[in-house]
Order: C-alpha cells, then sequence, then structure tokens
C-alpha cells in the first residue's frame, strides 16, 4: 500500500487540497493502486470490517478506495514548508460528519513514540470521548457519518500516512444517506459523479426489481394491492432519487 501511495503516477494525479483538508491522495484507482483496491474489496477484509460494524458493507465507490493523509511532525505535507509551530492538541480537521455511512482508518506508519492522533466523538450526550488512533498495521472502524468526530493532531513521529476508506451497506435495500458534500472539493468531479449515480441508479434498478417481483407473487395469491405499502416504497424511492439529483452540482 505504501508503495502504490508513495508512486510517481499516485503522487502526480491524485493529490487534492481543499479549504477542510490539505493535500491529501484520493481517487487512485484499481489502474495506479492495484494492490490496495484488491485488499479493500477482498472478501476477507469485508467481512472483518463488517464484523465490527454489525452490518454487511462494501466500499462506498472505487473512488472512495482511499484518501490518504501523511502527515510529518503533525503537520500534512503541505503545509511543512510554513515553519509554524507545533500547538498541541490542536485537531487537524474540524469538527464534522463523513459523507458516507462507515468509515475505516487504517495506519500505515510506525506510531511509536507518537502521542496525540485521537479521533475525538461527540457522544448522543453530548460529552467528548478520545479514541486511541490505530497502531500500524490496524484500522478503526466508525460510524461516521453519524457520530460527530475530529483528528487530533499526531506528535512526536517522523511520518504517519493513514488510509481512510469510506463504506456503505452491501444491501441495495438498507437505507443509505451517503451525500458528496465533504469529497466533492477534493475529487475528480466526473469520476465521483460517474460513480455516485452509476451506483445510485444500480441501488434503485434492484429495489424496483424485488418490489415489482414481489408484486406479481401478491398478485398470483390473489392478495389485493396495498396502496399504502405501495406509496410507502414509491416515495421512498423518490425521496432516494431527489438526494441524489441533490448531489449532483453543475
Ligand atoms: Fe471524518
Amino acid at each position: 500500500m505504501r508503495a502504490e501511495i508513495l508512486s510517481e503516477p499516485v503522487l502526480r494525479d491524485c493529490r487534492y487540497t481543499s479549504a477542510f483538508v490539505k493535500n491529501t491522495i484520493r481517487g487512485m484507482g484499481p489502474a495506479r493502486a492495484p494492490f490496495t483496491c484488491d485488499a479493500w474489496n477482498s472478501p476477507e477484509v469485508l467481512a472483518k470490517i463488517s464484523e465490527v460494524a454489525g452490518i454487511d458493507l462494501i466500499p462506498a465507490m472505487d473512488y472512495e478506495i482511499a484518501a490518504i493523509n501523511i502527515s510529518v511532525n503533525g503537520q500534512t505535507v503541505a503545509i511543512k514548508k510554513d515553519n509554524a509551530p507545533d500547538d498541541d492538541g490542536l485537531p487537524v480537521f474540524a469538527w464534522h460528519h463523513d459523507s458516507y455511512p462507515f468509515v475505516c482508518v487504517a495506519m500505515l506508519s510506525d506510531c511509536t513514540g507518537m502521542t496525540g492522533g485521537e479521533t475525538a466523538l461527540k457522544t448522543a450526550s453530548g460529552e467528548i470521548m478520545k479514541v486511541r488512533g490505530p497502531a500500524m498495521g490496524t484500522a478503526v472502524v466508525m460510524q461516521g457519518r453519524y457520530i460527530e468526530h475530529q483528528a487530533l493532531k499526531a506528535l512526536g513521529g517522523r511520518e504517519r500516512i493513514s488510509m481512510i476508506t469510506s463504506f456503505r451497506p452491501k444491501s441495495p435495500f438498507v437505507k443509505n444517506e451517503s451525500v458528496l458534500t465533504g469529497v466533492r472539493p477534493i475529487s475528480n468531479v466526473s469520476e465521483l459523479y460517474t460513480q455516485y449515480t452509476g451506483y445510485r441508479i444500480e441501488t434503485l434498478q434492484e429495489r424496483f426489481r424485488a418490489f415489482q417481483k414481489q408484486e406479481l407473487r401478491r398478485d398470483q395469491a390473489n392478495r389485493p394491492f396495498d396502496p399504502a405499502a405501495a406509496k410507502k416504497f414509491l416515495t421512498e424511492q423518490k425521496e432516494f432519487l431527489e438526494s441524489t439529483i441533490a448531489e449532483l452540482l453543475e
């Protein structure tokens, strides 16, 4: 994974900066990062992540394998030059919700001797809970779309490379409130929109196909049409479609 991230094509084509995220590497894709993409799609890895999450998950989209943040001495590599002093405990990212239901953060650096680097979470009661960041070769799974969180600065290490991969429910029948708010400014928008509308349409196709199959069986069994159930189903699909349209900013 490190070899792919630090490869020439990735460093040339995949670096993005927004007001919110400084110098992140995204959208490596299977051509530039075949091992990384295979790893996040492997049934064994997905089974483990799904077990932790308590629901079967798959990567949100190919484009979200993966986002990588590289920092040196607690500063992202992009802002390293300006020699700003380190402020202990200051957040690397502001408080936020993620764009996708679940996230897996894997650590690709040896964090021995580093301090900080925790994820701060806001609990339902408003208390702040600090969760230790992953150590090298381990990962943290979080429901980032629903838990407000921020990454705290890590200090005392030479380099710190973390990899963030976003997930959605595998089943098309499960609620999926993914948005593109956080990722739109740090993406190739054409690729992002292609994959986003692609899987949203596939989700709708599978839902409509299953509903119609069920309707045929209902009719064959001579059970009456249920207007309330049909309206509920159709309204949910309308809302799913409307939320998809709302993400496609021109
Ligand atoms: Fe996040």
